[in-house]
Parts: structure tokens; sequence; C-alpha cells
């Protein structure tokens, strides 16, 4: 049986579960979140350790700024609601991503949601917001420059966004789309990759387990026998 220390999700498919219910692309969002909060208890249940979620992309500030407002508006209220649920599951939460671009205000209720949940020892969720990879690699490569390191897979790797973050087991991307979108493409190396057609709304506890079971009885040899 492969353990499972690390599930790493593109949440992808709101905006079209919006549509298909003949409602607003932010309808699907809304949903979406819904899907966050079971998903995140799944987790916990399963004991995983790691939980990396792709909820807002260094491209997706190219969406209409409705959006983009109403996204970050469902993501203040889920840290202000949802901040004493984490505590008392434990959970530990940590951004990965470029923070700068983000208001004071947002970027307070961020450092102050990490620093109030730092010491639990539970699942830790890593919220993946403003993050593209292509960035993430330009920032561990200045961080070395600065420091004087060496450029070796270790130094590139201690210095991205996701140090002492082991790399992700499992990647799954719902919404029916065989791509990556520039998501942690260095940690998912050697991941198991699982591409779902539903869209994220419709991501269910047992479409979940069900990859955490096929997962278990994957060989994974990492370019060995
Ligand atoms: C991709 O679907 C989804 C996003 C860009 C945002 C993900 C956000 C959530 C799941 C809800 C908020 C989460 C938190 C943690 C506050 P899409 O809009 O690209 O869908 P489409 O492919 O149908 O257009």
């Amino acid at each position: 049986m492969n353990k499972i220390n690390h599930v790493a999700i593109i949440m992808d498919g709101n905006g079209r579960w919006g549509y298909k219910k003949k409602k607003s692309r932010n309808y699907g969002h809304r949903e979406g979140l819904n899907t966050v909060k079971k998903i995140i208890d799944e987790t916990v249940k399963n004991k995983i350790h790691y939980l990396t979620l792709f909820a807002f992309s260094t491209e997706n500030w190219k969406r209409p700024k409705s959006e983009i407002t109403y996204l970050f508006k469902l993501l203040e209220n889920f840290l202000h609601k949802k901040i004493d649920d984490l505590m008392r599951q434990n959970i530990k939460l940590k951004i990965i991503g470029n923070k700068k671009i983000f208001s004071e205000k947002l970027k307070k209720i961020l450092k102050n949601s990490e620093k109030k949940t730092k010491n639990n020892s539970g699942l830790q969720i890593n919220l993946a917001l403003n993050y593209g990879f292509k960035e993430e690699l330009i920032y561990s490569i200045n961080k070395m420059i600065k420091y004087k390191k060496k450029i070796n897979v270790k130094n590139i790797t201690d210095n991205l966004y996701t140090q002492n973050i082991p790399d992700p087991d499992i990647l799954i991307r719902t919404g029916n789309t065989n791509r990556i979108s520039n998501f942690m493409l260095w940690q998912i190396a050697y991941s198991e990759i699982f591409f779902v057609k539903k869209l994220w709304p419709d991501f269910t506890k047992k479409d979940y387990n069900k990859i955490i079971n096929k997962y278990s009885s994957i060989k994974r040899n990492f370019g060995g026998l």
C-alpha cells in the first residue's frame, strides 16, 4: 500500500458548472467552495498530511474584474468563517504564491490565518493564490542569486514556495481538461496524475476516495524497476 502524504488539486470547472445550472460563473465558484470544504474533511479523515489547492493562478487576473472580486470575497469569508473550524480540526494553513500584489487588507487576513494556525500539527493546507510555477521558479532563482547558492536540485527545491513540503503523491485535475496549467511543474515530476471528467462542484467524497484507493494499488518506481 502506498502511503499518501500529499494531494494537490486543480479545481477546474466552476464556471461551466454555473452556466450548466443556468446561473453565473460566480454561482459555480460558490458551489466550488462547498466542494473544497468536503474535500478538506475527507483529507483529514484519510490522515493525509498535505493538501494543496490551486485557488487562483497568476494567469487568472485576465478574468473579468467582477469574477476576481467575487473569488477574493469568497476567500475572505472562508477564512473568516472557517478559522475556528481549522483550529478545531488542528489544520495549519499556508499560502503559496506571490502575495506582493494583494491589498494590505488581504495580506493581513492571510498573515493572521497563517499565524493563528501555525502550531497546528494535523493536515497542512497549502492554498495556492496568485500562484504560477514559472513565477515560483524565478522567485527561487532570485533567492539563490541573492544568497550566492549553487544551482542544483536541492537548492532550487529549497527556495521554492513549497520549501519543506514533500512533493505531491497525487495530482487531481477536475473539469475534463487534460493539462497542468503552470501548476507545481517541478514538484509533480513523479506524481500520479488523475484527470477527472466531472466539474469541480460535482466532485464528491466518493470520487476522491476512489482515487485514493486506486493510488494505493499503483506500483511507483521513480524511474527505477
Ligand atoms: C477554476 O474553475 C477555478 C478557479 C479559478 C477558482 C477556484 C475557486 C474555488 C474552488 C472556490 C474558492 C476557493 C477557496 C479556497 C476560497 P474555472 O472558473 O476555470 O471553471 P471553468 O473552466 O468552467 O471556466
